[in-house]
């Protein structure tokens, strides 16, 4: 097992990456994608230097905000704490299967990757996601909700990304969906509670726009 020390290293180098960005993708998201990912792995298993790695490096090389290729940026800073090659090999094909990329979205085909896939998920929806939501909207110009626009279903991997709707629709094109893509199953019974909140929250959003509620007005 890696020593704390590694990790401690890694997590500074993966923090350098993220300064300046307010886009959800900070050192936050990622450190409680790795405390996540953790606890899931105590009750699921799989490889803990596997999962801890991939975790704190999921977005390192996130294509909204590098342009690297290959997962340089992973790679690099592996290379710099003496990662084995197949550690690093293994590390990179998690990553590669994390994202969420509409109906072109990949199952994971380990273990691990299942667990940084749903740890990751799990903070795009709850309180933290709509959080992010927002925070993601307000930095790419968008409106928080339109009633003309409606929102788009089953969209692919390049629609996904050109994609320029209001936050709210992206409650219906992604957050609301990942309850029923969660890999384990400490992962989907989290995500029903996230989800349940969620569900609240729109509905108050809507009572308070529409004036739907009367102690909303
Ligand atoms: P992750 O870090 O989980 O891979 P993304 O890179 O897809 O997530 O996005 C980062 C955060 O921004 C997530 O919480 C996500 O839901 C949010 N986000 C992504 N696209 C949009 C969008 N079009 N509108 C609002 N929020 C978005
Ligand atoms: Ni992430």
């Amino acid at each position: 097992m890696l020593s704390e020390d590694v990790y401690h290293s890694i997590m500074d180098d993966v923090a350098s990456l993220f300064v300046n960005d307010s886009s959800g993708h900070d050192i936050h998201h990622t450190k409680r994608v790795h405390d996540s990912a953790v606890t899931i792995q105590a009750t699921e298993g799989g490889d803990i230097d596997i999962i801890r790695l991939a975790s704190l490096l999921h977005d390192a090389d996130d294509r909204k905000l590098f342009a690297t290729e290959n997962y340089s940026n992973a790679r690099s800073i592996m290379v710099d704490h003496g990662i084995s090659k197949d550690m690093q090999d293994a590390v990179i094909h998690v990553i590669s299967q994390v994202s969420f990329k509409g109906k072109d979205t990949i199952a994971p085909d380990t273990l691990e990757g299942m667990i940084v896939q749903d740890a990751d998920r799990l903070d795009a929806i709850g309180a933290i996601g709509i959080g992010r939501a927002f925070a993601y909207g307000g930095k790419a110009g968008r409106a928080m909700y339109d009633p003309k626009e409606h929102h788009k279903e089953g969209m692919s991997e390049s629609e996904y990304y050109s994609n320029e709707g209001t936050t709210i629709n992206h409650f219906y094109e992604k957050l609301l969906l990942l309850k029923d893509m969660m890999n384990t199953e400490t992962a989907k019974r989290v995500a029903k509670h996230r989800h349940s909140f969620m569900e609240g929250f729109l509905k108050e959003f809507y009572d308070e726009w529409y004036g739907t509620n009367q102690t909303n007005l």
